[in-house]
């Protein structure tokens, strides 16, 4: 009897131990609430949507995604990604809004040896900050150097950069003017309002008065209905001047909202909800069926940060150690909704198509409408850099 029970008693145990190291838990932070909000929003839905068509179970293991708001405040990305790593023994972590809070998990990534997925920050430099950073983003290089050269040859000669004051504006700046400059052009005026409750006006009055042939901007996700509303009211697009940019400024979460000022409007990315594959066109209907709105770039950049997660996972067989999964990730390739992706093994950065976009009216809905295709490109830092 005595036996019995002990028998049974180490059986359970024993189950309750193989139950739990069948759980593989991924820590994802996001900016659920404030100024960044909309990013959250998106990305949750993205990573929950490709967990509802792939299912939960990934070579033998359960995968659990826990969801962190951070506000978008790099001290508390860092210590909730701390308490992810110690306390839900979190094997990779994921999401990451804004490039300063991608830069707080980095150092913890490293000596964790914890993958840490860049699902949505977009600043070149990111991914050099720790052996254990892959991302399934993009970066500002990749999306401002063709637009630097659209415009050019495309009759463009003279432009006013405006990009938000932090790494990924200043990524954008740099890039777009090194190259539009190479290639012939002008810069008139180099402007850059603060990301922190931006009131765009001023700063596109002083653009207007330079009387430029386009505006280059760069706005993160969330703030472009506001950019777009002020450069209507301060006349620019009466007084002739076009709008250019990366799309995050006519990101889908927001383009719809923004009226007849944002029709015309030429931007350069790697997503459109537009985009036209079959893969896209099933990603848009599931995706909205879910949530009741359209897809943006982040929700793209998440689905794809979990698909991503569940090859790693696949490939090492359910070993969930930091540096199998990083090597298992690097070269790897796959369909997104966006197009063709790759990380490339040697940056641990996505390689992706960049499309040339205009915003047009298609059903009655605004879209950024695809109509060139800049195949592959690599982030152009890290190539300059070699
Ligand atoms: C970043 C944030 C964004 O919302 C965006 O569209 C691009 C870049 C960033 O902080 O890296």
């Amino acid at each position: 009897m005595k036996a019995t029970l002990l028998i049974s008693a180490l059986a359970l145990g024993a189950s309750l131990t193989a139950a739990q190291a069948e759980d593989v838990t991924v820590g994802m932070i996001l900016p659920m609430t404030g100024q960044q909000a909309s990013t959250g929003k998106q990305e949750k839905a993205g990573a929950e949507l490709y967990m509802a068509q792939h299912g939960d179970k990934v070579a033998g293991k359960t995968v659990k995604l826990l969801i962190k708001d951070d506000t978008a405040a790099p001290d508390i990305t860092k210590r909730l990604a701390q308490e992810l790593i110690t306390n839900d023994h979190a094997v990779a972590l994921m999401g990451f809004g804004i490039t300063p809070t991608a830069f707080a998990v980095a150092p913890l990534a490293t000596e964790a040896k914890a993958p840490e997925i860049v699902t949505a920050a977009a600043t070149a430099v990111i991914t050099e900050k720790s052996p254990y950073i892959v991302r399934t983003s993009f970066t500002l290089p990749q999306a401002s150097k063709p637009m630097a050269d659209w415009a050019w040859k495309n009759g463009v000669k003279k432009v006013v950069t405006i990009v938000s004051d932090y790494a990924p504006g200043i990524d954008a700046e740099k890039w777009f003017t090194a190259t539009f400059k190479k290639d012939g052009g002008q810069i008139l005026e180099s402007i850059r309002p603060p990301l922190k409750n931006p009131d765009f006006a001023p700063f596109l009055q002083r653009a207007k008065d330079d009387k430029p042939d386009a505006v280059f901007v760069f706005v993160p996700s969330g703030a472009g209905a506001l950019f777009m509303k002020e450069f209507a009211e301060q006349g620019l697009k009466k007084a002739g001047v076009k709008l250019i940019g990366t799309g995050d400024v006519t990101d889908d979460d927001q383009v719809n909202g923004m009226g007849d000022v944002a029709l015309g409007v030429v931007t350069t990315h790697h997503y459109s909800a537009d985009h036209d594959s079959p893969e896209n066109k099933a990603f848009v209907a599931a995706f909205e069926k879910a949530n009741g709105f359209r897809p943006n770039f982040m929700a793209v950049g998440a689905y794809d940060g979990m698909a991503l997660f569940y090859h790693a996972l696949e490939a090492t067989k359910g070993k969930t150690d930091g540096p199998a999964l990083i090597a298992a990730m690097k070269g790897a390739k796959w369909m997104s909704p966006r197009g063709p992706v790759e990380i490339d093994p040697a940056t641990r950065d996505i390689v992706q198509n960049i499309y040339v976009r205009k915003v047009e009216k298609k059903n009655g809905q605004l879209y950024n409408v695809e109509f060139e295709t800049i195949p592959m490109v690599k982030d152009p830092f890290k190539a300059a850099k070699k």
